[in-house]
């Protein structure tokens, strides 16, 4: 069944290790496309968008193997040049492999990417970097074909910041002859990891986490390893789940400087934090003031991912609070899922007032999308009583092992129904009285 059950009101403890970056790994497997040779990426996270993504470097011939959680890509033969939307329709970040193809092979076809329905999300700024770099594309009405006599440098400005938008550009234009000189980039970690992998394969790249990124292209790139870096929105939600229940935990394998905004609304909240050796020591027993007003930026602002976590960690704390929505128009899905667990969240446009403090209690709850579906775990861990949370398959897109990580930490939270749960529930109990 596609939910899971969480008995919650009891604050998290423990230590857990953060997982690699699902934002990182999904371009950097794309990128492995423009080396014919064998890439590896260790450490990547094993979660349903990364196996989405090695099925379609498979479709499109290449070979792939996991050893442990190092994710082989033998790239030889991936010359395939169209990628059917029973795959790109599961996934947003599947238009990056548009440039990659076209870096590769000179065209390619694929269909409408799909992905968390959290607004309308064109692929205008993708389409517009590459067209800049030479491609002709046509945008059919259930797929998109892409053709260039080999890519070319150019200066492309972005009218505004895209994750994606930008990491195309890069993608299009490592092996494009000439310089590119891309304007207005988004300086996310993840883009800068991009980078890096790049330079490692060969790539001549300059300016990435500032505004402007230079390339210039070379003739071909060598194989790519590397370490996927710690995911911080990961990192991140389980610093919210440590705050709504009042917990105190150990991150390691932390993402240390990549969520630095996020810290200081974890401070403004009354919890206290220490980074030490890659680990960040988090306590939230003293969380309780509300954050009257947040807005949601681009790097290094608050991350959109973590919104909705916050908009759970804000229900538990007395007072009024309010988050505006300023990248992404349909983000507050879980809001009204929050409230069926006794919440008082008021949605009106992009901003959300949270009246906090009345407790939560359990309910069935659905996710409908990836980060909101996490906001609803951690609404169910401070809950009193029992939460079913459906729609589990959504969190799953980017949480290798959210119930296991959780359990570590002292969760009552199963996958699974029935005896196992209530036997659990029953032990944790006595131990807690
Ligand atoms: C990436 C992240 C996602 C995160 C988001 C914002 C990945 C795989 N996903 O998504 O987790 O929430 O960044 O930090 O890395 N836009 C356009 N035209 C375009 C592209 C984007 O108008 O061609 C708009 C979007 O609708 C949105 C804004 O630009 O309003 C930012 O989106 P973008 O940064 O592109 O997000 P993604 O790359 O899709």
């Amino acid at each position: 069944m596609d939910e899971i059950r969480i008995a919650g009101g009891k604050p998290l403890s423990g230590t857990v290790s953060v997982q690699g970056s699902k934002n990182a790994a999904l371009p950097m497997m794309a990128a492995s496309l423009l080396h014919r040779g064998v890439s590896v990426l260790k450490g990547c996270p094993k979660i349903a968008d990364v196996f989405c993504m090695e099925s379609i470097l498979k479709e499109l011939g290449a070979v792939t193997w996991w050893e442990g959680h190092d994710l082989y890509m033998d790239c030889t033969h991936g010359d395939g040049k169209s990628i059917p939307c029973v795959f790109t329709g599961k996934m947003r970040s599947s238009v990056i492999l548009l440039g990659a193809l076209l870096g590769r092979c000179g065209s390619g076809c694929l269909g409408y990417p799909g992905g968390c329905v959290i607004g309308q999300r064109p692929i205008d700024l993708h389409l517009y970097a590459l067209r800049k770099l030479g491609a002709e594309i046509a945008e059919e009405p259930f797929f998109i074909s892409a053709s260039c006599s080999g890519l070319t440098g150019a200066e492309i400005t972005f009218p505004h910041k895209s994750v994606g938008a930008t990491e195309q550009g890069i993608l299009g234009a490592v092996l494009a002859k000439g310089e590119t000189c891309l304007e207005n980039c988004a300086r996310e970690p993840e883009i800068q990891w991009l980078c890096r992998y790049l330079r490692g394969m060969g790539a001549d790249i300059r300016g990435d986490g500032g505004d402007c990124i230079y390339i210039k292209g070379v003739k071909e790139l060598r194989g790519g390893e590397m370490e996927v870096p710690p995911d911080r929105i990961v990192a991140g939600t389980y610093l919210c789940a440590c705050a709504a229940t009042r917990g105190k935990i150990v991150l390691e394998n932390y993402p240390d400087g990549e969520l630095d905004a996020f810290l200081k609304v974890y401070g403004k909240m009354g919890g206290q934090y220490k980074a030490k050796s890659g680990k960040l020591i988090a306590d939230g027993s003293g969380v309780g003031y509300p954050i009257p007003f947040l807005e949601t930026e681009v790097y290094p602002g608050f991350p959109t991912d973590l919104q909705s976590p916050l908009l759970a960690v804000l229900a538990t704390i007395p007072g009024k609070s309010c988050i505006r929505e300023t990248i992404f128009e349909a983000r507050f899905k879980a809001a009204a899922e929050i409230n069926r667990m006794g919440a008082g969240i008021t949605v009106e446009g992009n901003d959300a007032w949270i009246q906090g403090g009345s407790s939560l209690h359990g309910s069935t709850v659905y996710a409908e999308e990836l980060r909101g579906g996490a906001a609803l775990v951690i609404a169910a861990l401070a809950a009193r009583g029992e939460t079913v949370v459906r729609g589990y398959s959504y969190i799953c897109r980017g949480y290798e092992h959210i119930c296991e990580d959780l359990t570590a930490l002292g969760g009552v939270i199963m996958k699974d129904t029935g005896t196992n749960f209530n036997e659990k529930k029953q032990s944790t109990n006595s131990i807690a009285q």
